[in-house]
């Protein structure tokens, strides 16, 4: 099997940064080697070193003056709704029921499944994330076309087909035994084939009945290592909703709470309006909340009070993702400029070290997958995304003025976008060229039925 030997600026984190300052929380190197073999990183360090353990045919590849770092880890995002992203002037519960059930409906058809799930991860990549946590519709067929692209790329991924079977159209609607069934199939078949991990997904507890919450904790109880994602404290009329749905509840996370569905390995998207009471049951369960910025800004959800929930006496393990479609960007970048803004309203600040620990390690720790991804330890997937902070003249101009690392991350993610990525590895292969050269040889988004399609509704 052939090594692959990167050269670049190599940044990886150990630990969370408490200032910019804290040199001992990264590990940076600006003449720096990674070593790829079998789809793992079997070296890393100073470039002459690592140097020093390629073989003889080792494929060399120079990436300076560009960065190295863990390839971007998204903790939330809906696959399909690659077609719902940018619906004009509705919150929450209008926005799910005006466009995003009604686009649902249509992963019904396996072949628009596995069309949208391809675009999905090229998106993905293009943007420089290497791992997601998707959901997919209601039906069994989307999160089969999710699963075979993934599985295809050597993607790890974590993803799973949402429960819902009340309170939307009947075309996204399943029923407890349904989901449980459909389910446990997909586990059977998916989990654990490759870099494939399913999570148990109940949307969230407005379109669950308690019957289905129950499915989902037996499906919790069977499969302990399994992940749990589903949706918490969003938007008043939600918290609303739910708390009539499920009176005897003493708040939102107690529906969940009931049904077991807290622990180490759950995922709740938003927890913006949490009560202490709330925080604390998520932190004693160590589970994650899932920071959602540009989701909960276009949907006017509210402020995730990020400083606040770390520095609390039970802290709470916090994720960031892009929640597409409620969320405006595929960017893991653009996402931390905007949850840069967020934790800002609320008085506070992220230094650039915390955001890009967040981006890598920090990520990886929230979804419990440190020990494959979110480094570039030696024994780590080789997962890798190269960023170029001079992408456009902007940045560029900028640059000239920009005197530290520190300085270089902050314009990254206050600038960049996917121009700035310069080359994303998968499991060792430089993804994005592959997808460049094929995209150059094939249209895949059939300009014929673009054209015809588009001004007809002008
Ligand atoms: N709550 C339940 N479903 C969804 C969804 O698709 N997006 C967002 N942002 N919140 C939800
Ligand atoms: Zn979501």
């Amino acid at each position: 099997m052939t090594s692959t030997l990167l050269r670049g600026r190599t940044l990886s984190f150990l630990r969370w940064p408490e200032t910019v300052d804290d040199h001992p929380a990264w590990r940076y190197e600006d003449d720096g080697g990674l070593l790829l073999r079998n789809g793992r990183i079997v070296a890393a360090g100073a470039y002459a070193d690592v140097e020093k353990k390629a073989d003889e045919g080792a494929k060399k590849i120079d990436h300076r003056p560009h960065l190295l770092l863990p390839g971007l880890i998204d903790a939330h995002a809906h696959f399909p709704q690659m077609q719902v992203i940018a619906s004009y002037g509705a919150e929450l519960l209008d926005w799910l029921n005006t466009y995003t059930f009604p686009e649902e409906t249509k992963f019904q058809n396996a072949q628009h499944g596995r069309r949208i799930a391809r675009l999905f991860l090229d998106e993905v990549v293009r943007h420089g994330t290497t791992t997601v946590a998707a959901y997919c519709s209601v039906h069994r067929e989307s999160a089969e076309a999710f699963f075979a692209e993934s599985h295809d790329r050597n993607m790890l991924n974590i993803a799973g087909k949402v429960m819902m079977d009340r309170n939307a159209p009947e075309g996204v609607l399943d029923t407890p035994q349904s989901a449980y069934d459909d389910s446990k199939a997909l586990i059977a078949e998916w989990h654990g084939k490759g870099r494939q991990h399913y999570a148990i997904t109940p949307r969230f507890a407005i379109t669950s009945s308690p019957e289905q919450l129950e499915m989902a904790s037996a499906l919790c109880r069977e499969h302990p290592d399994l992940h749990m994602q589903t949706h918490l404290s969003e938007n008043h009329a939600e918290i609303a909703f739910t708390l009539q749905l499920y009176p005897k509840a003493s708040d939102y996370t107690d529906v969940y709470e009931h049904y077991g569905l807290l622990g180490r390995k759950s995922l709740f998207g938003h927890c913006i309006h949490l009560s202490e009471r709330e925080a604390d049951a998520l932190s004693d369960t160590g589970s994650v909340a899932v920071f959602c910025p540009t989701s909960n800004l276009f949907l006017g959800s509210g402020l995730f009070d990020y400083q606040r929930y770390r520095r609390r006496e039970k802290p709470l393990r916090i994720a960031t993702a892009t929640d597409v479609g409620g969320g405006t960007n595929y960017s893991m970048l653009r996402t931390m400029d905007e949850g840069y803004k967020v934790i800002a309203l609320n008085g506070e600040k992220l230094n650039p070290f915390q955001s890009f620990w967040q981006l890598t390690r920090g990520n990886a720790e929230a979804l419990s997958i440190v020990e494959r991804i979110g480094t570039l330890d030696p024994g780590s997937d080789a997962d890798i995304v190269v960023l170029d902070a001079r992408a456009t003249p902007a940045m560029r101009l900028r640059m000239e003025t920009a005197d530290t690392l520190a300085e270089e991350l902050f314009l990254l993610q206050t600038l960049g976008d996917d121009r700035a990525v310069r080359e994303v590895y998968v499991a060792g292969r430089a993804a994005k060229t592959d997808m460049a050269i094929w995209l150059s040889h094939t249209s895949r988004l059939d300009p014929a039925a673009a054209i015809g399609q588009s001004l007809q509704r002008s």
